[in-house]
């Protein structure tokens, strides 16, 4: 038998350290939030993906009253990358997260985006960097893979 132990880096960046671009990718997250159609959680996610090119492209949550349709806002933006910019390269994602029309504290993605962050690092050939947005500091991870330890990402699937 033998324990083993699985460390996850991250880094604690208050606002005054900010690169220039976590500023962008903030106010289009914020404007990603308005955005979001959340009736019934009232809890309105913007994400704000950076693209290799310099385009940010936006995403937010989709809620329906059947529930499970529902659709976070770092996939809606992973996927309207996938059919609006087809072969592009995600270098960061930002998420921020609203409420009552105040600002959430840094909100992690669910399991299920963090399935979608994976492959789509694996599907691009590089890893990206995911951003969780608070109001005075961010919480920075610097490898989007970080965040599912143990994942399936398909190499078993015969081909
Ligand atoms: N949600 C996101 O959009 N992203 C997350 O990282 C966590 C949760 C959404 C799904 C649902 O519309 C609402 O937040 C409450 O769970």
């Amino acid at each position: 038998m033998s324990d083993k132990e699985l460390l996850i880096p991250y880094t604690r960046l208050p606002r005054s350290e900010w690169p220039e671009v976590y500023g962008r990718l903030e106010e289009a997250a914020v404007e990603a939030t308005r955005r979001s159609y959340a009736p019934y959680s009232h809890f309105h996610v913007g994400a704000a993906a950076l693209l290799e090119d310099g385009e940010i492209v936006l995403g937010c949550n989709q809620e329906n009253a059947s529930f499970s349709p529902t659709l976070c806002a770092e996939r809606t933006a992973l996927y309207a990358i996938g059919a609006h910019h087809p072969g592009a390269v995600v270098e960061r994602l930002m998420i921020v997260a609203e409420t009552e029309g105040k600002r959430v504290e840094a909100i992690s993605p669910c399991g299920v985006c963090r399935q979608v962050m994976m492959e789509t690092a694996k599907r691009q050939g590089k890893p990206f960097e995911v951003i969780l947005c608070g109001s005075d500091e961010a919480i920075v991870i610097s490898d989007c893979r970080l965040l599912l330890p143990f994942a399936f990402d398909g190499s078993d699937i015969p081909s």
